[in-house]
């Protein structure tokens, strides 16, 4: 029998449909509210609010549970790579064997920037933030595959899902060469897509940068565990802008754009500057913490919390580990990681934190490994945004395909002046 929530305002009763999604999860289906009695829902920050129905990731943020198309985080990160789990969210299934080869060959095919990108770098000042840099690319990609604005067809939309993951890291990798003032290295088809991007960004033109694979095991790693994560604040921009019938490529610049924040993907430079500042002794980490939990100082434990995760995020699990190896790989101790195990300890044996559920994040440990492969902090969040392109891609299509799509237009309660006259300027007091 169909489940309804009985809503009683005044004298007006109304029952409301209850939709239950695949792994038992409930949501009352309010679409028919406002018709029915002219209430609206006012919920900031969407913490209960459903924004769509889709297949795509599974959360569950008590148990600290993430799969992508129903496989669990934890598989993935051990058996799978960047490039296939991308396959995964967009087309839904793991790609069979020659559809991982043409997925592949497209994304090596499509590699490299065409030549004019070359000026619109040119034209960026040295200080320019390379997330500023990869916003406006993202979007200057459109001018110059103008036949993938209206995507119909699967050949067409595979065509253009591999331009984007494939360009996403050229972009990158010029950004940080422009904004260091080095010469561009062009894509190497011999190269494997995490292999190659560590090329672009670190080889010089007389000396070929080659990357342990211990090294690409682990960037493909943080690329994977970043892919995709329901309806976060990007994510969500993504279908806001796609639900007008933009196209993928406007609609995952402005997802980039939201990525940039400091409380979203910014929060991974955040964790690395917060590391930093202990170090060098500006603050202790006790008294970080004890700043983070007053409330004037303005100052968050970053890395820390989570809106979904309640329990533990299980990407920050994969990685403390994954950390490990790679800092024994160098043979090197990273007074970082000291501190953030100091701050874990603290923030984890701390009742502010143990009673609103705050534990570490992805962001956490992500920058100790990203920063022991070499990548300057100000990229941490462009390698976010290449992690979380197939995600962004997947759920563009997931709604675009919707025959019963709406354009996002959320309302609001109104709180401003009533009826005002407008006095003209000479009368104003
Ligand atoms: N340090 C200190 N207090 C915190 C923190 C923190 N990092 N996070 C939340 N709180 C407190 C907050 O002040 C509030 O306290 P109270 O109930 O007394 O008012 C309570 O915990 C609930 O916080 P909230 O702001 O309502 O939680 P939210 O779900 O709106 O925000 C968050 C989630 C991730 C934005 C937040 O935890 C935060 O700002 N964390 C630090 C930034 C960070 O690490 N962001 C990366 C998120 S994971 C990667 C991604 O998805 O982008």
């Amino acid at each position: 029998m169909a489940r309804t929530a009985t809503l009683t305002y005044g004298d007006k009763k109304i029952e409301l449909p209850v939709i239950e999604g695949s792994e038992g999860e409930l949501g009352i289906d309010i679409s028919q509210l406002r018709d029915k009695t002219g209430l609206i829902t006012l919920d900031p920050g969407f913490g209960n609010t459903g924004s769509c129905a889709s297949a795509i990731t599974f959360i569950d943020g008590e148990k600290g549970i993430l799969r992508y198309r129903g496989i669990p985080i934890e598989q993935l990160a051990e058996k799978s790579r960047f490039i296939e789990t991308a396959w995964l969210l967009i087309f839904g299934r793991l790609p069979k064997k020659n559809e991982m080869t043409r997925f592949s060959d497209r994304l090596t095919d499509n590699a490299h920037l065409h030549e004019s990108f070359r000026h619109h770098f040119e034209g960026f000042p040295v200080d320019a933030p390379p997330m500023a840099i990869m916003s406006a690319m993202l979007n200057t990609l459109a001018c110059f595959h103008t036949e993938f604005l209206e995507l119909e067809g699967d050949e067409a939309f595979e065509e253009a899902t591999a331009r984007l993951i494939s360009k996403v890291r050229t972009i990158a990798a010029y950004s940080y060469r422009k904004t260091s003032g080095l010469p561009l290295v062009y894509p190497d088809p011999k190269l494997k897509y995490v292999a190659n991007f560590l090329h672009m960004m670190f080889s010089e033109p007389y000396k070929q940068y080659i990357c342990p694979p211990e090294i690409e095991r682990a960037l493909n790693m943080v690329l994977l565990l970043h892919a995709d994560h329901e309806q976060n604040c990007s994510t969500s921009t993504v279908r806001i802008v796609g639900s007008s019938k933009a196209n993928l490529f406007a609609s995952v610049a402005a997802g980039n754009s939201a990525l940039w924040g400091p409380l979203h993907g910014g929060a991974n430079v955040a964790v690395l500057e917060m590391l930093e500042k202990i170090r060098r002794g500006g603050i202790s980490a006790e008294n970080y913490v004890k700043l983070a939990k007053d409330k004037n100082s303005g100052v968050r434990l970053m890395g820390f919390g989570h809106r979904v995760y309640k329990h533990f995020d299980p990407r920050a699990k994969i990685l403390k580990s994954a950390s490990d190896q790679v800092l024994a790989l160098h043979g090197a101790k990273d007074p970082l990681v000291d501190i953030a195990r100091r701050l874990e300890d603290l923030a984890l044996n701390d009742s502010y934190f143990v009673d609103r559920k705050l534990y570490p994040n992805v962001d956490f440990y992500s920058g100790i490994i990203m920063k022991a492969i070499g990548i300057p902090v100000n990229m941490f969040t462009v390698m976010f945004a290449i992690g979380r392109m197939p995600g962004w891609i997947a759920q563009w299509k997931e709604q675009h395909n919707e025959h019963e799509s709406r354009i996002a237009r959320p309302r609001q309660v109104y709180t401003g002046p009533t009826l005002t006259d407008y006095i003209p300027i000479e009368q104003r007091t």
